[in-house]
């Protein structure tokens, strides 16, 4: 049950693929998962923010389960945390609306991922949606009156966005009127790189053998890791800034071993990058069994897991309902006449 008087927090993760992907859950996933005990957590599949690619309905339906799915088999506990799907609380466009009508135009045209992305798909591709995926995302923060928000680095300048419109929301409406949220960024794997370009984030739209998925088999796990690109040095030293190939393979070790890089990469001194890749390989892979298993479990039973995101539903909107209802009231509008029982 949830508990008021422990901090809050709130995060999400886009239903765009079959498989969420080793940056997702190093730079967020996990975070979730240990901040249960902690705080009280929501966790959300955002598929209104997955419209903005214009994805395949059919894709989409089936992606939004796996993606929940996945949550769950990462260890996002349903009886301690609320688990739900963004677009069954009609709260979180509502707020968006709000929020639309506070946040200047060249305030969000400042957004460096729509920058990016509406460059790569041009003038003809770009929605009004891409252009206020941001507003979207504060919504669902501030819907929640969120504390904290465990993200990846790349989402630090959209949690900024969020926290401005809090602070404008206190400074017209009121004090109290919107909780302020923190980005919870967890610095050493806050970015983790694509494997054949270690320049470039690990993304979904990055280079297919740069990711490694969650759910993918060992043996392509192997394969992706054994070509991964690696600089041309030989000697296994910690040097993001000279050697950031090797740098992002000893980040996703120290990771999972739950070291420090410097130590791995100390563990690793005088022998071969092939060796360390052959070692990295196995633990990805022994990592993720069990995830993979688990995930199988969730969808093989698709009832009981929207059993599970029904309840969800119920308690994520009954404190969106809440707070919308309270900045609803502040900005002026009316609410709804009770009428009472019906005749
Ligand atoms: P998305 O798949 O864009 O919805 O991202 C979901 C979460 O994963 C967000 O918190 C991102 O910041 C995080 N994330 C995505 N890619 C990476 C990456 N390469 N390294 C670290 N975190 C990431
Ligand atoms: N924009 C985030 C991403 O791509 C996903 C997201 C949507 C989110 N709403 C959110 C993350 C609210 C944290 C809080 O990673």
């Amino acid at each position: 049950m949830l508990d008021v008087s422990r901090l809050r927090a709130f995060s999400g993760i886009q239903p765009t693929a079959d498989s969420l992907h080793l940056g997702n859950y190093l730079g967020a996933l996990r975070q979730w998962v240990a901040l249960q005990d902690d705080y009280d957590c929501v966790y959300s599949v955002v598929d209104l923010h997955a419209l903005t690619v214009s994805p395949d309905p059919a894709a989409l339906r089936t992606r939004v389960r796996a993606t929940a799915a996945q949550f769950l088999a990462a260890g996002v506990n349903p009886e301690q945390s609320v688990l739900f799907v963004q677009s069954q609380v009609p709260e979180h466009t509502q707020l968006t609306w709000l929020l639309n009508c506070i946040t200047g135009f060249g305030e969000a045209s400042r957004m460096t991922q729509f920058k990016d992305k509406s460059a790569k798909l041009g003038d003809k591709g770009v929605t009004v949606g891409l252009f206020d995926y941001p507003v979207l995302m504060a919504a669902d923060i501030l819907a929640y009156d969120a504390n904290v928000v465990p993200v990846g680095e790349d989402q630090r300048q959209h949690i900024e966005l969020s926290r401005d419109l809090a602070i404008r929301l206190n400074s017209r409406f009121g004090e109290g009127t919107a909780r302020v949220p923190e980005a919870l960024i967890m610095q050493s794997t806050a970015r983790i790189y694509d494997l054949q370009d270690p320049k470039a984030k690990m993304s979904k739209t990055g280079h297919p053998a740069g990711i490694i998925e969650l759910l993918d088999s060992p043996k392509v796990i192997t394969k992706r890791i054994k070509s991964a690109v690696t600089d041309s040095g030989t000697v296994i030293k910690w040097d993001p800034k000279n050697q950031p190939g090797l740098a992002n393979l000893l980040a996703i070790y120290a990771a999972l071993a739950g070291q420090t890089p410097e130590e791995v990469a100390q563990q690793y001194c005088g022998k071969l990058y092939g060796h360390l890749k052959v070692d990295l390989a196995e633990l990805v892979i022994e990592a993720l069994r069990p995830f993979r298993e688990r995930t199988a479990e969730y969808l093989a039973d698709p009832a009981a897991l929207d059993g599970l995101l029904e309840e969800g539903r119920e308690k994520a909107a009954a404190i969106a309902g809440a707070v919308y209802a309270r900045i609803a009231e502040r900005f002026g509008l009316t609410p709804r006449a009770n009428r009472g029982p019906a005749a």
